[in-house]
């Protein structure tokens, strides 16, 4: 018998994911799923044709330089000076997916024992891999709005604190930080010595306001992570980046070297390509035209068939996070019930926080508006059924 897995894993167990992922082992047509943070449009044709002729290229097979192509970085930090982040191309690397840049920057930042402040709700996988580090996590909740509570995050940190997450826009809630909450985080964070962790997996799509430039304002702890998972829609070319600190990015290169060795040369072609693509500004702005429609046709449709829903208008990202309390107490259960008895998939708020019990997290841009006003629909008829 060989002797077992790591004691880790532990902190892997029972996600909410798994509870979704049995419940499409065995998929109807008739389902309607709201639950994955997977863009619905098409990445640019003319961007695709074009990488279809470096497929043709020796190059495109060689190995490359594990932080990524020295073009791509370049691309990548011109395009974040667009929003005035100036991180030079040295202060940014690409990472094989935003996922492995969570990994990667929470891998070079921890030692077992050491906190992290996570926002109550915040990106599922933020919790469980602090944990799988040997890290801690210290929940602090929202506050109105779902904006970042800055007193109860400086109470929050303490001796071994080592970095505060925010995401913004927000997955789940879709908020954009207010540009205050955004300073005086910032602000304790430098004064705190800790580092900021920006997640801005969804930096484009922004419906309404304009984002916090938290690394101007903090250029000493701020670390991004990004992913072009959501606004090129390519999430399976699996590429994302992160910029900072010069000492935090070679960290992460260092671990990366060690174990990725770096990201598929066809996806950062991809991305280069699109990145320095003369229709890319137009091509947002299409995708966020039509997303917003889709928030609009879901905000209007839980007002319409889900009335005792409380939740925020999503400024950015492609999600409604909703409370369904009293009705729902066990979001897990709700969202079983709802799949197998009303075959529609959400993610159960337990997943993004301590807080979540009563909430579940709508995806309103995987599914055509038909089915997405359908598919709240059927939210209401289980709330009924189920209350
Ligand atoms: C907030 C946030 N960060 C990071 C990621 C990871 O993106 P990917 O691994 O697809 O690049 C996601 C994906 O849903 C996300 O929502």
């Amino acid at each position: 018998m060989p002797r077992g897995l790591s004691s880790r894993l532990r902190a892997l167990e029972g996600s909410p994911m798994e509870v979704i992922s049995s419940l499409l082992r065995s998929p109807s047509p008739d389902l309607i799923r709201l639950h994955a943070g997977e863009p619905s449009h098409r990445p640019p044709l003319e961007v695709i044709d074009d990488v279809l002729e470096s497929m043709r290229l020796q190059r495109t097979y060689a190995y490359a330089p594990a932080e990524g192509l020295p073009e791509l970085r370049e691309a990548i930090a011109e395009d974040l000076g667009r929003e005035g982040i100036r991180a030079s191309p040295d202060e940014v690397m690409v990472t094989p997916s935003g996922s492995s840049a969570i990994f990667l920057v929470l891998s070079a930042l921890l030692d077992p024992g050491d906190e992290v402040v996570l926002v109550d709700p915040t990106f599922m996988m933020y919790g469980p891999i602090v944990e799988y580090l040997g890290g801690r996590v210290r929940w602090v909740r929202a506050g109105e709005g779902f904006q970042p509570n800055p007193e109860a995050l400086k109470e929050a940190i303490g001796k071994r604190t080592k970095a505060v997450i925010l995401v913004d826009p927000d997955n789940p809630t879709g908020r954009l930080l207010r540009p205050d909450v955004a300073r005086a985080v910032a602000e304790l964070a430098q004064d705190r010595g800790v580092y900021l962790l920006v997640d801005e997996a969804y930096r484009t799509i922004v419906y309404e306001g304009r984002r916090a430039n938290l690394y101007d304002m903090a250029p000493d702890v701020v670390v991004g992570l990004g992913s072009f998972s959501k606004d090129p829609g390519v999430p399976g070319l699996r590429l994302g980046y992160i910029y900072g600190p010069r000492e935090v990015v070679r960290a992460c290169s260092r671990i990366d070297a060690h174990a990725f060795f770096g990201p598929s040369n066809l996806s950062q072609l991809f991305v280069l390509k699109y990145l320095t693509w003369e229709g890319r500004w137009r091509f947002i702005e299409s995708v966020v035209s039509a997303y917003r429609e889709r928030r609009d046709l879901a905000v209007s449709a839980l007002r319409k068939y889900v009335s005792d829903a409380r939740f925020s208008v999503p400024q950015g990202s492609m999600y409604v996070y909703a409370d369904l309390s009293p009705a729902v107490k066990d979001s897990n259960e709700f969202a079983r019930a709802l799949a197998s008895r009303y075959k529609v998939t959400v993610m159960p708020g337990t997943a993004f926080g301590p807080s979540g019990s009563s909430y579940v997290r709508v995806t309103f841009v995987s599914e055509p508006p038909e089915r997405l006003e359908e598919g709240i629909r059927r939210i209401g008829l289980a709330l009924e059924g189920e209350g």
